[in-house]
């Protein structure tokens, strides 16, 4: 591969669905991006082809897994900056296999800062955490006059959760991402690494191969478009607000762009009280598109589900200067247009899944 630039921004699951948006944003300014990523999760390293084609002199890729120190410590050595989204990214995965969980995620993060650390020119560190730090949320009284859990709370319902809530670990994969969010903040207080944390809600756009475990947005229109009936573990009435990844790509070069005053913060990233949905809302708006209603099957909550989680993305917005997010129809009808055009990703779905055992 013919490389341009020295020093690369290398972005750890750079084949995974957020990752890989973002590492063509760079690629396409002209940056030398180095993908670092095992390709465990199935599908991605269509990804990471995608990624080739577009831009052969600017990306290249190393089949690194980030638990591995000593690798990960010259896959860094020279970066100009590392955005971090090698993750085990699903609760349930983290309920079956905690150690696991608790090695990629927590481990693999303290590798990439332990090798910032004892690097010459501390490249910034951005990285993906989750709004799973603050918990189910117990205490926020919800109602559902609406068919969507909404808080009883008129100022909080217009805003959302803020940075100032207090963190709650709920589940191995809240355990291990919380764990590593706070290790990441630390390392700007202890050690000087320029670092930024965003506790992103839910993500969703073309390259996501959403599944039953994780990828909700995706998964629902993979599902409707081959015709297969959706799972919905609860009573459907979960509230999320949903981001088109182009934004959320935006915040994360914002991020880098502001380092000197952003460093050491973390913030919610979302689309805000503007682009929450309920999973049945979605799942109208998905028959308007699709000319015919979706079959689903109701199954219980599962462990560590919020009824509600909606970001106040007021301090990110001011923060890193961002512009209003793609509202959530257009966005969805945009996913919905690109998987029209995965065949094989459709074919696959048609075929026996694994996750069918799950209740
Ligand atoms: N997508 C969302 O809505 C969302 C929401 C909150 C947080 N996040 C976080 O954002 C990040 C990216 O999420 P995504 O949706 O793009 O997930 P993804 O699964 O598409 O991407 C993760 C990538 O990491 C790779 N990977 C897994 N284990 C690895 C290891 N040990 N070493 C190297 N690579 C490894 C996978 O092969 C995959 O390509 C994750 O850290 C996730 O926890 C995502």
């Amino acid at each position: 591969v013919t490389v341009v630039g020295l020093r690369p921004v290398v972005v750890t699951g750079g084949a995974g669905f957020v990752g890989c948006n973002v590492a063509d944003r760079f690629a396409a300014e002209g940056r030398h991006v180095l993908v670092v990523d095992t390709l465990a999760r199935p599908g991605v390293e269509r990804n990471l082809e995608w990624l080739k084609s577009r831009h052969p002199r600017h990306v290249s890729f190393a089949r690194e897994d980030i638990r591995r120190a000593s690798a990960i410590a010259e896959v860094v050595a020279d970066a100009s900056a590392v955005f971090h989204f090698a993750a085990q990214v699903a609760v349930t995965t983290s309920l079956d296999s905690p150690r696991e969980d608790f090695a990629v995620n927590v481990e693999g993060t303290l590798n990439l800062l332990e090798a910032l650390r004892a690097s010459k020119g501390k490249a910034p560190l951005i990285f993906a955490s989750t709004n799973k730090v603050y918990g189910d949320l117990a205490d926020v009284a919800l109602t559902a006059e609406t068919g969507a859990w909404l808080p009883e709370d008129e100022a909080l319902r217009s805003t959302g959760i803020g940075e100032d809530r207090s963190l709650d670990f709920h589940t191995p994969y809240g355990c291990s991402k919380g764990a590593a969010d706070q290790y990441v903040l630390d390392y700007a207080r202890s050690f000087g690494v320029p670092t930024v944390v965003m506790r992103m809600s839910c993500i969703y756009g073309p390259r996501q191969m959403g599944t039953e475990d994780q990828g909700w947005v995706a998964h629902f229109l993979i599902r409707a478009l081959s015709g297969e009936p959706i799972s919905i573990f609860g009573d459907g009435r979960q509230v999320r607000d949903v981001l088109y990844v182009d934004d959320a790509v935006g915040a994360y070069l914002a991020a880098l762009k502001r380092i000197g005053t952003v460093a050491g913060r973390a913030y919610n990233l979302g689309g805000g009280p503007a682009n929450a949905i309920s999973l049945r809302q979605l799942l109208a708006e998905i028959g308007q598109l699709l000319g015919r209603e979706p079959a689903v099957e109701f199954f219980a909550p599962r462990p560590g589900d919020q009824r509600y989680y909606v970001s106040d993305t007021r301090r990110a917005r001011a923060e890193l200067g961002l512009a209003d997010p793609v509202g959530w129809r257009s966005g969805v009808s945009r996913l919905t247009e690109w998987l029209r055009g995965q065949h094989d990703l459709m074919a696959a779905e048609g075929a026996p899944r694994a996750a069918e055992a799950r209740p």
